[in-house]
């Protein structure tokens, strides 16, 4: 019998490695690296191509194409992220924390283009059909005409839908539960989760069918995460949320067909997930307009304007090395921030504890929350109160300057219709101005702190 080979392969990232170790040298994660058999499947090496494969057919580029066929689930918040809708022989990767949410979103859309008429097969690896069902009822959608089959090795998915006679949407929950007989790894190891990847993959494309993945993402790589599976779908959506709050945001991150950088807004209720088309009301809900230290950013989420509330604490510290602790922005950027204050403004800060919260558990990426982060930080500084109808934005270069950012007029825009009367930002030149809105424009952060500071006398 022929040598069984076998391969270490992280489960985090991965990378493929001839020995065992503790930790991997790709990726850096600790106990992530397991041995998988790689006779076959992917991994295996050249040999176990099939010789005297035929060729494939070369076609100019300028030939005919048709665009991207989409089916809406009606799910407002979900088609924007899938950039209008699923596309027909796409697959798509849903991401997220286990209990997020991910398979009570799915069998939401599930049930509402069941009921559009579309064939829809919700393959559950998880959970029991009798558990899917009682979700179903708790989403008040048992009665949709979604077909269920509770099922992990992925030959025999195959078959069924086969013999159902194809899908508009296959729902896959999850993919690290997927086995196939063509590997001999276990089920959740990389190897696993890629073929099994892979296959679903290739029935989509073959059939024309939409096929979701389910994603759970893992912190401890005892089984692989979603992002091995990343490079061959079509559409990567991330589903996030912090566990202490009711807000759901599903974050599109790869689009073959359509835009990323999309969000859409849900809240988890008793009835299942509710879209929520406002999401700047909500996220400014129950803000302290009177209190130093907050400031309110007019950041954009893709084409989306989106008002966020940032709160600072500024706290004479009694450690040696002041504490910084920093909820849904970068930490690093907030260095950036204090060490700008401290040389080019003249503002003892660096030596006191510092807190910064985006409220509502939202991350913020954009560098257009720099004004915003700094303003909040002089505000709860100086113990002066920012004016109630203000927004933030800007990005704040290391010479102190602040310098414009982009989609000004869809931030302008999206303040002035939530009564946010006064904008600040850096230099705008020939923006669009709303209606009586005034704003200031600053070209220098000392320029914001002089005023900020100002009002304190006033
Ligand atoms: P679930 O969709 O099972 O998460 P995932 O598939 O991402 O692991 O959601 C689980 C959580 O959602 C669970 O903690 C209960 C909560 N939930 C509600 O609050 N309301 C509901 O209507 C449903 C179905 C779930
Ligand atoms: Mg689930």
């Amino acid at each position: 019998m022929a040598k069984r080979k076998s391969s270490f392969i992280c489960q985090s990232c991965a990378a493929v490695s001839t020995q065992w170790a503790g930790r991997c040298e790709s990726c850096g994660e600790w106990n992530t690296i397991v041995e998988e058999l790689t006779d076959s499947g992917i991994g295996a090496g050249p040999k176990s191509a099939k010789a005297g494969a035929q060729s494939a057919q070369l076609v100019p580029l300028s030939g005919e194409s048709e665009d991207a066929q989409r089916f809406q689930c009606g799910i407002k918040e979900l088609d924007r992220v899938t950039g209008g809708g699923f596309v027909k022989g796409s697959a798509i990767l849903v991401g997220g924390d286990p209990g997020i949410g991910k398979s009570t979103l799915l069998l939401q859309a599930a049930a509402a283009l069941a009921n559009q008429g579309k064939r829809v097969i919700y393959v559950s690896g998880e959970e029991a059909i009798a558990q899917v069902r009682l979700r179903a009822k708790r989403l008040k959608v048992e009665e949709s005409a979604v077909d269920l089959a509770a099922e992990t090795n992925v030959e025999i998915i195959l078959a069924t839908l086969e013999q159902a006679g194809g899908a508009d949407l296959v729902i896959i929950d999850s993919i690290q539960t997927l086995w196939t007989d063509r590997v001999d790894s276990a089920p959740g190891t990389v190897t696993q989760v890629r073929t099994s990847a892979q296959a679903m993959t290739r029935f989509a494309k073959k059939t024309g069918a939409a096929v979701v993945l389910v994603g759970h993402v893992t912190k401890d790589g005892q089984i692989a995460g979603p992002r091995v599976v990343e490079h061959m779908v079509d559409a990567v959506l991330y589903f996030e949320g912090d566990a202490s709050h009711t807000f759901r945001i599903l974050r599109g991150v790869k689009n073959r067909y359509g835009p990323t950088d999309e969000i859409g807004v849900f809240e988890m209720t008793q009835l299942g997930l509710k879209e929520v088309h406002h999401p700047s009301a909500l996220f400014l809900d129950q803000r302290d307009e009177g209190a130093a230290g907050s400031a309110v950013f007019a950041g954009m989420e893709g084409t989306r304007p989106l008002l966020i509330e940032i709160q600072a604490l500024v706290a004479p510290s009694p450690l040696g090395t002041p504490r910084r602790a920093v909820v849904g922005w970068d930490s690093s950027r907030l260095s950036m921030v204090l060490a700008v204050l401290e040389t080019r403004c003249g503002i003892k800060i660096g030596a006191n504890d510092i807190y910064l919260n985006v409220a509502g558990g939202l991350k913020i990426n954009e560098p257009a929350a720099d004004l915003a982060v700094a303003a909040a930080l002089i505000s709860s500084l100086t113990g002066a109160p920012l004016p109630p109808h203000a927004v933030y934005f800007g990005e704040i270069s290391l010479s102190g300057g602040v310098r414009p950012v982009v989609h000004t007029s869809i931030r302008l825009r999206e303040s002035a219709k939530l009564g946010f009367k006064n904008a600040n930002t850096g230099q705008l030149g020939k923006a669009a101005k709303q209606g009586g809105q005034t704003i200031n424009e600053f070209t220098s952060l000392e320029q914001l702190a002089g005023r900020i500071a100002a009002s304190k006398k006033g």
